[in-house]
């Protein structure tokens, strides 16, 4: 049988990046080949995020447009709809779009094959959206690579923190971790397939292995990690602050390997928002481990997520987000306007904001970081930096892209022989959101 073609669109968070690897991966040994054009696909999949209202719109508006490649595609191609939409909208997702052959939750990615084949032969659409997570965490790697140079390598999934705006828990389940041996294990394998940077995720890595008797804590999976041969660098993400301990952040000044940069989510600058929002720490407590993680390591770059108009944050706790905004000194932030999520408690609070005024707080913090994102920048010129050269840049392919330990994105002249070696790179000139730089 000839070679069927599967393309596979993207929305959301790396967990969805990564498990769209995954798919692919799992597909392959079933006779498809990733394609990048829909038009040519037999299957389409969706993997999709339901994180915020907007997310959920850009999905069905995409799902849309599909509408008339399966049209035309006489019978040939199958639409099928995954991740976190799918896990919480199941069956109701064919009510709005009939269209769709496959909906398949966060927890029913390995079902796929499986699924597939029961709509070709049933001609009626498959649902699968039961949490189980023993089957999917162990879905091992395999020959489809987002990149030849880094790979992300789940720790651990889903989520028990519950915050208040977040849908996350629901739609990605109970928090599990996955067994040390079988993680080291996989990094392995990926160095051994030229993978010089790994990525491990989870929505709250900080936390890995405590609810596992015996199993390893973070660092010291961290400090076992660090000892692979042939491995370069070691990131992760997502952490949580209230989790964030003293021996994990001495690991920034131990662990060679281990990347000087933390994304550590605030979220709001406002003691009182932060116990709404059922983060678990206050803004001194945030504070004063940012000073210890910069005592440790004097160049962490720190990144961060916000939220602007949580229920009821008035003027005076947005001013607070914006102090913090200040004192910390970011590296970048990714901020949002708050959107109501299906099941959280937030979504039931009082006191909601009307767009505009987010809207308004979101234009202002903006604002607040970007001359602090280019001053930041600016330090850096003349200065070299050591870079993992991850490929052609997107926006010149005469140039190569790659990143500082410190996750700046760096655009230079060379050769693509580059790709995948650490090289020094000094920075010649300062933007919004990259730096460029030449050989030395
Ligand atoms: N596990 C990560 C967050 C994953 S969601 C953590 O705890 O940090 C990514 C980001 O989306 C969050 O940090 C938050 O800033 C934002 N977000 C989540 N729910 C949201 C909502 N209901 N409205 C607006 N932004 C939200
Ligand atoms: Fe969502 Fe909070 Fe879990 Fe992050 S820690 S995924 S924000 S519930
Ligand atoms: Fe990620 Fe969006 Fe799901 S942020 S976990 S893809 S809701």
């Amino acid at each position: 049988m000839a070679g069927q073609l599967v393309y596979i669109k993207t929305f959301g968070c790396q967990m969805n990046e990564h498990d769209s690897e995954t798919i692919l991966n799992l597909l392959i040994p079933f006779n498809y080949r990733p394609t990048g054009d829909p038009k040519k696909a037999d299957l389409i999949l969706v993997n999709t995020c339901s994180v915020r209202e907007k997310s959920e719109h850009k999905f069905y508006s995409f799902l849309g447009r599909l509408k008339k490649f399966k049209e035309n595609g006489n019978g040939r191609v199958i639409l099928g709809v995954g991740g976190c939409v799918a896990q919480q909208e199941g069956e109701r997702i064919l009510e709005r779009a009939p269209y769709v052959d496959l909906v398949f939750g966060t927890h029913n990615i390995y079902l796929l094959p499986d699924l597939i084949n029961k709509f070709k032969e049933s001609h009626t659409p498959q649902i699968a959206t039961n949490f189980n997570n023993d089957n999917y965490a162990g879905l091992s790697p395999g020959p489809f690579r987002l990149s030849p140079v880094k790979a992300y390598v789940t720790i651990m999934e889903g989520c028990d923190n519950f915050c208040s705006f977040c849908v996350v828990p629901f739609v990605r389940g109970r928090e599990k971790s996955r067994p040390s041996s079988e993680i080291i294990e996989e990094v392995k394998q990926q160095v051994s397939s030229g993978v010089k940077e790994v990525i491990l995720l989870g929505q709250n890595v900080n936390s890995y292995g405590n609810k596992v008797p015996g199993e390893l804590t973070f660092p010291q999976l961290l400090r076992e990690l660090n000892k692979i041969d042939g491995l370069e660098r070691i990131r992760f993400t997502t952490s949580h602050p209230k989790d964030l301990s003293e021996d994990l952040i001495n690991c920034f000044g131990e662990l060679s390997k281990l990347c000087p940069h933390i994304h550590l989510p605030l979220q709001s600058g406002s003691n009182r928002i932060l116990k709404l929002m059922n983060r678990g720490y206050t803004r001194e407590e945030y504070l004063s481990k940012v000073k210890k993680l910069r005592e440790v390591c004097p160049e962490i770059g720190i990144t961060t997520d916000l939220i602007v108009g949580f229920p009821g944050e008035t003027e005076e706790d947005f001013q607070a987000t914006l102090e913090m905004v200040s004192e910390v000194e970011y590296d970048e932030f990714f901020s949002f306007k708050y959107s109501d999520r299906p099941k959280t408690r937030a979504s039931q609070y009082p006191n909601k904001l009307p767009e505009e005024e987010k809207a308004r707080r979101l234009y202002l913090l903006q604002e607040k970081q970007k001359p602090i994102t280019l001053k930041k920048n600016h330090h850096l010129v003349g200065k070299i930096l050591e870079i993992l050269v991850e490929g052609k840049s997107k926006k010149d392919p005469h140039h190569l892209m790659g990143r500082s330990g410190t996750n700046k994105v760096v655009n230079f002249k060379g050769p693509l022989s580059l790709e995948g070696k650490i090289i020094p790179i000094k920075i010649v000139e300062a933007y919004q959101h990259s730096l460029s730089g030449c050989l030395v």
